[in-house]
């Protein structure tokens, strides 16, 4: 069905799940499940709220009457995740005959994996991709009103629509898309293909939602995109990244900024002063690696060298010496052998990392590097990568206990899962502390004396 606005589509799907209300006896569930990055988890949000909108209670059970599962290909294996859940959905389907099941996200964008859904798993009732998010009421409303399959993928970006109901997670922290889509083509990556090309969104929406989210008592904002470093390229009024963030320093209820990721090719020096003379702006940097042999860096397209990664992540240690520096690594891209490895763990034992994302190349149809020659066998890429986190650990334990006996401000996220006479508060330089506490400060600052390095956490108390 045509509807004329968001509103318009929004309002059909409520009315369609009162009736379905009626029809149950009891209000109608629907479970969101999210893969993959904050981009992925913010979506969810959209997602989560235009339920909620609609009428739905929601749930974190996939025997829902409404799931949809919000995926990720950026790695196979999270492909294969995705399959495993449909069969186990398609099992609870069986006996709701109510039930709907949906789909969208990055991984929606692959032919592949639409002429699978098509011939496979025919129990799928939606299916939408990433550049059509914001027509989800219609579909909603669409799904709900009819019993075929409905699919509409995008080969192109629609609007950015700013006026979706959104459901936050944590009612304190908030992620802010400032861009969409990925230019850096890096030769193993798929995002660009599934995502789009970049696009910034306008400084002034973005200001005008903070603004927002601070009326309604969020304290920290993680401003997301695929390469912040590059916001505000193409935009009418040029801006640069560090320029936004200290436009978004001046909103008084802000009180914590944080960024999501940093490509090491245009990690400029202004970015690094505007964090260093920032109080809000949180001690974290996630700075991808991906290898430390220039070589292969070379044929992934990322455009620096070993040399120009290690000399920048020293200026940022110096500059700024409480930061924490993150990093992502890629074992066995094709092509790379036990030297191109140790180089890698020459970068981290210099930059000495304070925790490190590790994972093993997965060939992405489509990709240069899919049909580069030297494709590593899977024994000798699990040998390497265990190499490498033997290293990213050593230095992660070793980074994190730096910290040991200071007293630290922590904004409290929630209560403990395994123990619940600990609440669990996050630093500015992303170190989890557990401390005793009550729910009652979930979404407060509190100072915290770091009393036990734990590995990658602490064990604290209140002051
Ligand atoms: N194989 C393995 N890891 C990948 N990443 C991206 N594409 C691939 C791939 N084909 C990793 C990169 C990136 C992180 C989000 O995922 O390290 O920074
Ligand atoms: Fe995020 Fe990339 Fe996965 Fe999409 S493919 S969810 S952009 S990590």
């Amino acid at each position: 069905m045509q509807y004329s606005s968001v509103d318009d589509a929004l309002n059909r799907a409520t009315e369609l799940v009162s009736m379905l209300k009626e029809k149950l006896g009891r209000v109608p569930t629907a479970c969101v499940i999210t893969f993959g990055c904050q981009m992925n988890a913010r979506d969810s949000e959209k997602l989560t709220g235009i339920l909620i909108q609609a009428g739905f209670s929601i749930i974190s059970e996939e025997s829902a009457d409404f799931v949809i599962y919000n995926t990720c290909t950026v790695r196979d294996n999270a492909n294969q995740r995705v399959y495993g859940r449909l069969g186990l959905c398609g099992g609870y389907k069986k006996k709701n005959p109510h039930m709907k099941i949906a789909l969208c996200g990055c991984m929606m964008q692959e032919p592949s994996v639409i002429e699978k859904i098509k011939q496979s798993y025919r129990f799928v009732d939606l299916v939408f991709g990433t550049h059509n998010l914001y027509k989800f009421p219609e579909y909603l409303a669409d799904c709900l009103e009819q019993d075929r399959q409905i699919i509409d993928i995008w080969d192109e970006p629609g609007e950015i629509e700013e006026n979706l109901p959104v459901s936050r997670k944590y009612s304190f922290k908030s992620g802010v898309n400032i861009m969409f889509g990925c230019n850096n083509f890096c030769t193993y990556c798929i995002v660009p293909y599934v995502r789009g090309r970049e696009r910034s969104r306008s400084p002034r929406e973005i200001i005008r939602e903070c603004e927002r989210l601070a009326a309604d008592g969020v304290v920290e904002v993680m401003l997301l995109g695929q390469n912040v470093n590059s916001y505000g390229r193409g935009l009418e009024e040029e801006i640069s990244f560090p320029a936004l963030l200290r436009e978004i320093e001046k909103i008084e209820g802000i009180k914590r900024i944080r960024f999501m990721t940093s490509h090491p090719k245009d990690l400029s020096d202004e970015l690094i002063e505007t964090i260093k003379n920032s109080e809000k702006i949180c001690r974290h940097i996630h700075l991808p690696l991906q290898s430390g042999s220039s070589r292969i860096l070379k044929a992934m397209n990322r455009v620096y060298d070993k040399d120009k990664y290690v000399a920048l992540a020293k200026k940022i240690r110096n500059e700024i010496p409480d930061v924490s520096i993150t990093t992502d690594i890629i074992v066995g891209f094709p092509g790379e052998t036990h030297e191109d490895v140790d180089e890698t763990i020459d970068v981290i034992r210099q930059v000495e990392y304070d925790n490190a994302f590790t994972f093993i190349y997965s060939k992405r149809t489509g990709t240069p590097a899919a049909s580069m020659p030297g494709q590593v066998p899977e024994d000798v890429s699990h040998k390497e990568f265990d190499r490498v986190l033997a290293e990213v650990q050593k230095y992660a334990k070793k980074q994190s206990s730096r910290f040991e006996g200071r007293i630290m401000e922590a904004l409290v996220e929630e209560v403990n899962e395994n123990d619940g006479s600990l609440v669990t508060g996050r630093l500015s330089n992303n170190v989890i502390v557990h401390f005793p506490g009550d729910e009652s400060l979930i979404g407060k600052f509190v100072e915290v004396r770091l009393k036990e390095c734990k590995g990658f956490y602490y064990l604290g108390e209140l002051i």
